[in-house]
């Protein structure tokens, strides 16, 4: 049985992947500080796979301790590398944390898959350095754009190091640029944990339906799109965990080929602000308390991607409708406010 190590495997998308990983009948090492997420996770992963992964409590900034981690866990066959700061506005704020939350930690990481000679890499990328793109749907050969926020400034250079590093070492890397992960798992086990007042759409729209929030903004309907909304690629995380199944499967196939391969992951289909509310009231039969209100400085018009990469290269496609992401994100939620 392959051991995968996952870092940040406790938060919204490692958790959902450690459970694609473990009913693929890979073993998983979870390492995470539990910055942005906490141990109960590991009791809903558990409880969906009826296994346990590995945990190991570990902050990926503390060079000595990813050391000494990489020393007492051998034979550990590939990384998948979440863990991260990703909150845009926060990184404008603080762009120090996050050059060392998010470079730091990834360059002592692949430091360590150099000496114990791992070759097989994964990295969280983001429809975000694409920026605002001349075409849609975007291929993963647009430009990567100037970044707006360090945030997307650490997504573009992270992408950088591992190509630099896998031209000269035994590396096999691949980056998924992620669009916009929704939805929880079916089982409403493990889900999306946002602290504080959430940033992202869906979390916003399903603790207003909850009560938690009075009214949901939309932030601008006279943008160039079919409503006035902005339009964006929402992806189910079930669907996105199986994505990193699949390009781990090709990595550990395709062993020693010094290679570093980018796909984009979203489902293709480009959906309004106004289009994701009108099919949460659909799906839950819920009233939305919204109204429009001026743009968020720095949102783009509208993203979406090209996944034929993905499609042909790695066989995956995303299954799940936007529905069923909005379904189950309801269902997370209500399951959240029981508890
Ligand atoms: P998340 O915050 O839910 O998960 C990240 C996990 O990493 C958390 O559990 C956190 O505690 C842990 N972590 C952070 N810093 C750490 C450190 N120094 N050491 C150990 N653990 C640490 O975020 P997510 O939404 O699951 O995102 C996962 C990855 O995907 C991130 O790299 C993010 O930038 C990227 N991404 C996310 C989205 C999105 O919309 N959610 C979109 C594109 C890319
Ligand atoms: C989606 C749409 C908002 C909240 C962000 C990051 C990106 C990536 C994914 C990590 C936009 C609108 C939102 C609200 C609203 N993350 N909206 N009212 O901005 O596409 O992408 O998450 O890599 O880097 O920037 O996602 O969910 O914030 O917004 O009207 O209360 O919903 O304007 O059009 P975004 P989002």
């Amino acid at each position: 049985m392959k051991k995968i190590l996952v870092t940040g495997g406790l938060g919204y998308i490692g958790s959902h992947t450690v459970v694609a990983l473990q009913k693929s009948g890979f073993k998983v090492i979870v390492v995470d500080n539990l910055s942005n997420s906490s141990l109960d996770v590991l009791e809903g992963i558990t409880n969906i796979t009826g296994k346990a992964p590995v945990f190991d409590r570990l902050d990926l900034r503390i060079k000595q301790d990813v050391v000494a981690f990489f020393k007492e866990h051998t034979d550990i066959s590939g990384v998948i590398h979440f863990a991260a700061s990703k909150a845009v506005g926060e990184s404008v704020e603080n762009p120090l944390l996050y050059y060392e939350n998010n470079l730091n930690t990834l360059v002592y990481l692949l430091q360590e898959c150099k000496a114990h000679h791992i070759k097989n890499f994964i990295f969280s990328s983001s429809c975000t350095v694409y920026g605002e793109p001349d075409s849609l749907p975007i291929t993963e050969n647009a430009p990567v754009k100037s970044a707006t926020s360090p945030y997307g400034n650490t997504k573009q250079i992270s992408e950088e190091i591992i190509r630099d590093v896998c031209s000269v070492l035994e590396l096999n890397s691949i980056a998924l640029r992620y669009f916009n992960p929704i939805g929880a798992h079916e089982t409403a086990r493990i889900g999306e944990l946002p602290v504080g007042v959430p940033q992202n759409l869906v979390p916003f729209i399903t603790q207003t339906a909850a009560g938690v929030r009075e009214q949901l903004q939309v932030f601008g309907d006279d943008y160039p799109t079919t409503d006035g909304s902005c339009v964006r690629d929402y992806i189910h995380v079930s669907d996105l965990a199986d994505a990193h199944v699949v390009a781990l499967q090709r990595l550990l196939k395709n062993n020693n080929q010094k290679k570093f391969e980018i796909f984009n992951v979203g489902t293709g289909k480009g959906s309004s602000v106004l289009e994701v509310i009108n099919a949460f009231e659909k799906v839950t039969g819920e009233n939305l308390n919204y109204k429009i209100v001026d743009r968020r400085p720095g949102d783009v018009t509208a993203v979406f991607a090209d996944t034929t990469k993905a499609n042909e290269v790695l066989g995956w496609k995303a299954k799940r409708t936007m529905e069923e992401a909005l379904e189950s994100a309801w269902k997370w939620e209500q399951q959240l406010r029981k508890s």
